[in-house]
């Protein structure tokens, strides 16, 4: 089956659906018209239920087949990013400083035409839950929605995840098995030295130069520490001392993130970033204190569910078309909870030649709704068959 026909028919109210959500993007929880607008039309396609308010802002629909089966959810993000859209599009954000610059209104609009054919045709076994998640942007949206008793709630048995991915053609579809998005956790490093005038440093403990020594330090954690064949990222993304070309200051922070593609190494830079601060703080005299504040864990596919959403995504396709080795992503997915609760898969879908995910004069493709919506579509269809 290659992308579904309905679905292909589907593609201008899909487009208009999409670009609706666009000029409209909402921020992390304050989703009020994106969670109308999805209740409404999951209401209007007649799911069997459709649950508002779920991790906050989140929706849920839920669509029985012709017959008992297994429960499967399939999840997409509704929230969009604060930053000031440049594409010049005509239906560019109306909202000023807030776009959708991740493609979360093109994975809320293939799940919403997934949903839309799956209510009409009902050839499943079983039930399908769709998902509508706030918060994917760093709010851990899905975390608040597996709080409220998603999993149980809804008796989901396995869950289902896409993103859209710049730089592979539309058309195309890639995942792996095992990590493919990164875990990210934060870091705060204070420096306290002895602020002194800049002329006599040798009276003051120079916060500076601490930092400058604590930031070269731990690049040598990944270099160093992490095994070469494993991935770990540290950055430090902002630093803040002084205030005058004259005086050295008492007083620097630090900021950063640090990514790793499993639980031996997130603990291993946790450590080895808190270690390396204090001791070379200790050796500029200086008072060091690190807090780390835990972010998303790594974004784990479960082996058969990713095989099963290769054969999907080849059925749409075509083997040609199909990536089973992708390489991971460093960056970081909520949808990693979900996985954590139950087995399934996280699969990237090609966006074409556009800008990157979070650039100002990024797009969703439109081109991708029905490939993406086919996908679900088929997912559904074949994981639970009609006897
Ligand atoms: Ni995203």
């Amino acid at each position: 089956m290659p992308v579904n026909n309905r679905l292909a028919d589907a593609l201008e109210d899909m487009t208009a659906w999409r670009r609706r959500l666009h000029e409209t993007p909402e921020l992390m929880y304050d989703l009020p018209e994106t969670s109308a607008f999805v209740a409404g039309q999951l209401k209007a396609f007649g799911c069997d239920e459709v649950a508002t308010g779920i991790g906050r802002s989140g929706v849920v629909g839920v669509i029985k087949g012709r017959g008992e089966g297994r429960v499967i959810a399939l999840r997409a993000d509704m929230d969009a990013l604060p930053i000031r859209e440049i594409t010049g599009a005509s239906y560019a954000s109306k909202v000023p400083g807030v776009m959708h610059a991740c493609g979360h209104d093109g994975h809320t609009t293939m799940l919403l035409g997934a949903a839309q054919h799956l209510a009409d045709t009902r050839a499943f076994a079983g039930t399908a839950v769709v998902v509508f998640q706030p918060a994917e942007e760093g709010g851990a949206g899905g975390k608040a929605m597996l709080d409220d008793g998603l999993m149980e709630r809804f008796g989901v048995e396995e869950v289902y995840g896409m993103h859209n991915l710049p730089g592979l053609p539309v058309g195309r579809f890639a995942m792996r098995p095992g990590p493919i998005m990164a875990s990210a956790d934060h870091v705060e490093i204070t420096i306290e030295g002895k602020g002194s005038h800049a002329a006599k440093p040798n009276e003051g403990i120079d916060v500076v130069l601490t930092g400058a020594a604590i930031v070269t330090a731990l690049q040598q954690v990944v270099s160093r520490n992490v095994d070469p064949l494993a991935s770990g990222v540290v950055s430090i993304t902002m630093f803040h001392a002084g205030e005058a070309d004259n005086v050295l200051p008492p007083r620097a922070e630090l900021t950063g993130t640090m990514r790793s593609l499993g639980a031996h190494i997130r603990q291993q830079l946790r450590d080895r970033v808190k270690e390396v601060a204090e001791a070379v703080g200790g050796a500029y005299g200086a008072k060091v204190s690190v807090k780390i504040v835990e972010g998303y864990p790594a974004t784990v596919n479960h082996a058969a569910q990713t095989a099963f959403a290769q054969d999907v995504a080849e059925d749409v396709a075509g083997t040609a078309n199909v990536d089973p080795m992708a390489p991971p992503l460093m960056a970081a997915e909520d949808f990693a909870y979900m996985l954590e609760a139950r087995p399934g898969a996280y699969i990237f879908i090609g966006n074409g030649d556009s800008a990157g995910l979070h650039h100002p004069a990024y797009d969703f493709n439109d081109a991708a709704l029905p490939l993406g919506a086919s996908y679900w579509v088929r997912l559904v269809e074949r994981a639970l068959p009609l006897v």
